[in-house]
C-alpha cells in the first residue's frame, strides 16, 4: 500500500499549517479552496500520509476545474480546431508543504493531476491540460514534465490529451 493517499479536500484537513513558500496559493487553501470543492467549483485534493488522523497534515495539494480557451496556434494541438473556444482542464493551483519540498511530491500531484485529468477528458472530450506559471522559474518546472509554452511571452503552459498519461 502507498505511504500517501490523495482526497478530497474537506474539513478533516489541517488547511492553517500547510505553508508553500508562495503566500497566493497558500492563501487559496486557506481560504477558497474547501468552499469551492463543496459547490463544486473546482475540486482540490490533498495529499496526505496513509496513517494521517484529523487535522491531517496536508503535504501538498492541486485544484483542479474545466476551462475553455482559444488553442489555435498552441503547441501540439490538432490541426483545424474551432476559432471558437474549446474544452480543456486547468491546473489551478499546485503546492508541496516546505517541510516536504525536493522529496518528489509535486511530481507525484502533477502526476496524479494528469491522471485525473486524462480521466475526464476520456468520458468529455477536451484538448488537454492548461497551467499559469506563478513565476518564471516555475516554467521550467512544467517543461520538465512535458508542458509546452503556448508563447514565449506568457506564462501559460499546454499538455495534450494523448501526452497527459506517459
Ligand atoms: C513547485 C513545487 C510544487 C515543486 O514541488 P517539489 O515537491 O519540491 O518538487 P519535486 O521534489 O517533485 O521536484 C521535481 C523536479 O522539479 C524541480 N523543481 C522543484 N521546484 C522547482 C521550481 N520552483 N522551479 C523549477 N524547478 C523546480 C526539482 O529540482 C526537480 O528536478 P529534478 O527532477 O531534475 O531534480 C514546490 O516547490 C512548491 O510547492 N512551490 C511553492 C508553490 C508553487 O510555486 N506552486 C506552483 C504554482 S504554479
Amino acid at each position: 500500500m502507498s505511504r500517501f493517499v490523495l482526497e478530497l479536500l474537506d474539513a478533516s484537513h489541517d488547511r492553517k499549517s500547510f505553508h508553500s513558500g508562495l503566500p497566493s496559493v497558500d492563501q487559496y487553501l486557506k481560504e477558497t479552496a474547501r468552499s469551492h470543492t463543496e459547490k463544486g467549483v473546482s475540486l482540490t485534493r490533498v495529499l496526505v500520509r496513509a496513517e494521517a488522523k484529523p487535522p491531517k497534515a496536508i503535504l501538498g495539494f492541486f485544484t483542479l476545474t474545466p476551462c475553455m480557451v482559444e488553442a489555435v496556434g498552441w503547441p501540439e494541438v490538432p490541426k483545424g480546431l474551432p476559432r471558437n473556444p474549446v474544452g480543456a482542464v486547468l491546473l489551478g493551483r499546485l503546492a508541496a508543504d516546505l517541510s516536504v519540498q525536493g522529496e518528489g511530491i509535486g511530481t507525484r500531484l502533477l502526476s496524479l493531476a494528469r491522471r485525473i485529468t486524462a480521466e475526464s477528458l476520456a468520458a468529455t472530450g477536451g484538448i488537454g491540460m492548461v497551467v499559469d506559471a506563478a513565476t518564471d522559474d516555475l516554467i521550467s518546472f512544467y517543461e520538465k514534465f512535458g508542458f509546452r509554452r503556448i508563447a514565449g511571452d506568457s506564462r501559460r503552459l499546454f499538455l495534450p490529451t494523448r501526452s497527459l498519461v506517459a
